[in-house]
């Protein structure tokens, strides 16, 4: 393990320790959102705290299609673990009403999930602790640690100063994505986290360029689920380390029944990578992309052009904001 000298036993067993200590007996909240760094650490809080921790899954409403539903059901059927899911779609719109800067809008996400976490700790008893699956990526590309800052990363340097809990719990801070990979086999988690492609914190509003809508989003979903089903159709998604649509929120000219058009532009991405600090563009078969793009054009009414982005990490980011 790059950051810490010992096994992942060992460090599971440090993990819970520190959980343990760091809670000092207050009640403690864990921020899941069905990927698998907070699936960890809900797992390692749980062996650590037990019936004082309680899960918290907050629906954004910058989701992608049905998944707060399958999260729900994943967490249900792996974990005996008590899990709250709260509806937070009409406070995150509103919050993110005229942000059109990525940094801000990444403040503003990071500030309001904070926010609910501490109206639902209220609504629980006593504010305690939070608990969330930050990694190392997150804090070195938010420029901690000696780094420089590429983005604030909703959980790091989009995180307000004022925050009403008494400890943030951070027990995978110093892992890589592989090696948090690693501690969810170890913990027995099922393939469905342990393998789960990333989903960024901020989730599709980052994906949703410019100001985020209820229209953009509703369009960006859908095409990203044609992307998503043609990819798991050809057996790819594994191979493939992420892949997601983007909705630019540029217009351009088309013709569609012979007469002009004016629709959306939606983008593709697919990466190659293990650790999601570089990353390479996945060469994904054109017969592929052709059928996305057709189906995506014909089916998505609003989108009159798919373009492919093939652009390594660095210089690109995986993600356009
Ligand atoms: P970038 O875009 O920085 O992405 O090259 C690297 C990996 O991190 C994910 N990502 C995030 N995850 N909060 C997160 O929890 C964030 O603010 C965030 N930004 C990017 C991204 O999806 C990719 O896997």
């Amino acid at each position: 393990m790059q950051n810490f000298s010992g096994t992942i036993d060992e460090f599971i067993k440090q993990a819970c320790e520190s959980i343990k200590t760091e809670a000092d007996g207050k009640p403690a909240l864990c921020a899941v959102s069905g990927g698998v760094d907070s699936a960890v650490c809900a797992v390692l809080a749980n062996i650590a705290l037990g019936d004082s921790l309680t899960c918290l899954f907050v629906d954004t409403g910058l989701m992608r299609k049905n998944e707060g539903d399958q999260v729900c059901e994943m967490f249900e059927s792996a974990f005996s673990i008590n899990l709250v899911r709260i509806d937070a779609e009409d406070r995150f719109l509103a919050r993110l009403q005229g942000v059109t800067d990525p940094e801000e809008k990444r403040k503003a996400i990071g500030e309001e999930f904070i926010r609910v976490f501490e109206e639902e700790a209220a609504k629980l008893g006593e504010i305690g602790c939070l608990v969330q699956g930050t990694i190392y990526p997150d804090i070195m590309e938010s420029g901690e640690d000696g780094h420089k800052q590429v983005k604030a990363h909703h959980n790091v340097g989009g995180m307000p100063t004022n925050i009403e809990f008494h400890a943030v719990i951070e027990p995978i801070k110093l892992l890589y994505k592989e090696e948090v990979r690693e501690c969810a086999r170890k913990l027995g988690l099922p393939d469905s986290f342990a393998n789960r492609q990333p989903f960024p914190g901020p989730g599709l509003a980052v994906r949703c360029l410019g100001e985020v809508t209820k229209q953009k989003l509703a369009l960006l979903r859908e095409a990203d689920a044609i992307f998503t089903e043609e990819l798991e159709k050809a057996g790819l998604n594994d191979e493939v380390a992420q892949y997601f649509a983007i909705i630019p929120g540029l217009q351009t000219v088309g013709v569609r029944s012979d007469e002009r058009s004016y629709e959306d532009m939606i983008a593709l991405r697919a990466i190659t990578s293990t650790d999601f600090v570089t990353a390479g563009s996945a060469r994904l078969p054109y017969e592929l992309i052709e059928t996305v793009a057709d189906r995506i054009t014909s089916e998505v009414c609003g989108i009159n052009r798919v373009v492919l982005d093939i652009t390594p990490k660095p210089p690109g980011t995986v993600e356009w904001e």
